[in-house]
């Protein structure tokens, strides 16, 4: 197999998403291989890289003597990328905001997943169960999930997939939560893989989505 893209995932979370990017790079759908785990927090997503064999780093965000500041604690993470030659970066319900040196640092290899179809309903504040309560709450029929690519502006990069699911009349943001998760998983492992493709294009705004080599 050529040689496979090197995946890092920050997560704080339980890890599903890691956890369906690990399981399509393991049974080959995907041409890449998950090189690191790092976590401000100790989640499931560390527990599973761990099961799964894969590095798992925990950054201790309260460590506040080796960390004392946002800076310091993002030059450890990206060390810990490049220790491992990771080629792209995949957010999964990784809850630090990063610095501007760790995003232009991963420019145009830096994806994010988020549970809605941005540009709504995204934006400083919207993670977890916010998000689904403002759907809710302003009464849209359909919701969703969207993987982008990260730039400074949170939540507004330019988008790469997007899967689309209905808001059910008796739905609480739990029962939405649920019903997006699982889109979420494959949205993301279509997004990388056309990434290890090399088959995502930026255009500005858009990304284009080139067909598959003959
Ligand atoms: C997902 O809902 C994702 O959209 C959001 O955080 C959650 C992560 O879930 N960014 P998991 O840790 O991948 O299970």
């Amino acid at each position: 197999m050529a040689d496979r893209l090197r995946i890092g995932v920050l997560a704080s979370g339980g890890g599903t998403n890691l956890q369906a990017i690990m399981d399509a790079c393991r049974e080959g759908r995907v041409n890449a291989e998950v090189a690191v785990v790092v976590s401000d927090v100790q989640c499931g997503a560390l527990e599973r890289a761990r099961r799964a064999g894969v590095p798992a780093v925990w950054v201790d965000r309260r460590d506040r003597e080796r960390y004392p500041d946002r800076p310091s604690f993002d030059r450890k993470v990206r060390e810990e990328l490049e220790r491992r030659r990771v080629d792209l970066v995949c957010l999964a319900g990784y809850l630090r905001i990063m610095t501007e040196e760790l995003i232009a640092a991963y420019e145009g290899r830096m994806m994010n997943i988020h549970p809605a179809l941005l540009p709504s309903f995204g934006g400083p504040g919207m993670w977890g169960r916010h998000v689904h309560q403002a759907v809710l709450d302003y009464g849209c029929k359909v919701s969703g999930c969207t993987v982008h690519f990260v730039t400074l502006e949170t939540d507004g990069g330019p988008i790469i997939v997007q899967r689309a699911v209905p808001v059910e009349e008796d739905d609480t943001p739990e029962t939405l939560a649920a019903r997006i998760l699982p889109q979420e998983h494959q949205a993301y492992v279509e997004a990388v893989g056309l990434f290890a493709d090399g088959r995502l294009r930026i255009e500005g705004r858009r990304v284009r989505i080139l067909p598959k080599a003959p």
